[in-house]
């Protein structure tokens, strides 16, 4: 029996690296992205998101490695022949063109013929429910709607992969909000390889199938919004994904048995404590999910003794900000609860011993399995 041809990845990102001069801004970036995906490119500000999607449309040239595009290297292949779609942070729309000038704009420079222009031009639209628009001018239309038809212009190419740069941010944040379920809304009915740039993690969450969070030029960890948020690999990615994030604290073992944040005593629940003995450590770090963690009653079981500080009430909840010791802990409670403690009164938080994460005190890699 033959083996099976493994199957050619769609986007092959493969150990791509990129200097300026002297600074490294992508270290050694593999990344693999089945056909039809939604994947964010997450990270702070800085961290190269922006150049790597550059490399990948061919409008920057890494240093090292490859990009392949079905089994293709990419390497050295002009911008224009790649049949990639690209849609930046500022859509800029022509303001002297009507929106389907604007569409028809990248179907010109391929000199299609003026009939499959504008049955692309059309479907396009249609496809963005701009249907109606083409003769309006950019000025007449919303920043969602210029944003739709700057993805109209790219989609309009039939394009092996879409690649989106930061979207959303020239929107209001109410606008936001719709625009996201648009565009998600639109990959799903298109099913074009998308690759979207995003500093938000709420954005990349609620919007992608795959994450990609990235730090320093790095890839931190890659998988689903799901894996992402319950088992981040490092420290980093926990208090990075989650809103609000994960609160990050130093737990150490004291001298008489069981652990102190600080020199505050935390008699943890034996589940826990089971935990953190079978990993052996003086110190390590501890991520607490602010929707895991419930208010209750002073000397309840492997609740944490804290001082409220200050609290935002958000509608349905009320995010609490405390302190144990030197360090802070933020907890999401119900937003009815009466008689809430005031700032610098004493809180009882009691995390949810299974949404505890533990992480290297030194090198922040997550520490059970
Ligand atoms: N043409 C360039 N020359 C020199 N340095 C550059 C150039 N382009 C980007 N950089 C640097 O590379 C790093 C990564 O930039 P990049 O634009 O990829 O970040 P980003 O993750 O997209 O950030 P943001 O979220 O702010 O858009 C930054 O430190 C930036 O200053
Ligand atoms: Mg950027």
């Amino acid at each position: 029996m033959s083996a099976q041809p493994a199957a050619v990845p769609h986007l092959e990102i493969d150990g791509v690296s990129k200097r300026f001069g002297e600074t490294e801004v992508l270290r050694d970036v593999s990344i693999t992205v089945p056909r039809g995906t939604f994947l964010a490119l997450l990270g702070p500000s800085g961290c190269g998101k922006s150049t790597l999607l550059k490399i990948i449309a061919g409008l920057e040239t890494q240093t090292g490695g490859h990009v392949r595009l079905d089994g293709e290297a990419l390497d050295g292949m002009p911008a224009y022949r790649r049949d990639i779609g690209v849609v930046f942070q500022s859509y800029a729309l022509f303001p002297h063109m009507s929106v389907k000038e604007n569409v028809r704009f990248g179907l010109d420079m391929r000199r299609l013929d003026k009939a499959e222009s504008a049955a692309r031009v059309d479907e396009a639209l249609e496809l963005v429910k701009l249907g109606g628009y083409g003769s309006r001018m950019p000025s007449e239309l919303s920043g969602g709607q210029q944003q739709r038809v700057a993805i109209a212009r790219s989609l309009a190419i039939r394009p092996r992969l879409l690649l989106l740069d930061e979207p959303l941010s020239n929107l209001d944040a109410v606008l936001r909000k719709s625009v996201r379920v648009d565009i998600r809304e639109l990959h799903d009915r298109v099913g074009t390889t998308t690759v979207m740039v995003t500093h938000d993690q709420e954005e990349a969450m609620s919007m992608a199938d795959q994450v990609a969070v990235m730090a320093e030029g790095r890839v931190l960890q890659m998988g689903t919004p799901e894996a992402i948020y319950e088992r981040p690999a490092t420290r980093f990615v926990g208090g990075f994904v989650g809103s609000p994030p994960a609160s990050l604290m130093k737990l150490s073992r004291r001298f008489e048995g069981g652990w102190r944040f600080g020199e505050i005593e935390w008699q943890m629940e034996p589940a826990l404590a089971r935990r953190l003995d079978a990993i052996r450590r003086i110190e390590v770090t501890i991520g607490l999910r602010p929707e895991r963690m419930r208010l209750v009653e002073a000397g309840t079981e492997g609740a944490l003794a804290a001082e409220l500080r200050s609290s935002e009430y958000l509608g349905g909840e009320r995010l609490l900000h405390a302190a144990v010791g030197q360090e802070r802990i933020a907890a999401l409670v119900g937003g009815h609860l009466s008689g809430l403690p005031k700032p610098g009164e004493p809180v009882h938080l009691l995390p949810d011993a299974d949404a505890v994460m533990l992480f290297d005190a030194e090198n922040g890699e997550r520490l059970d399995p």
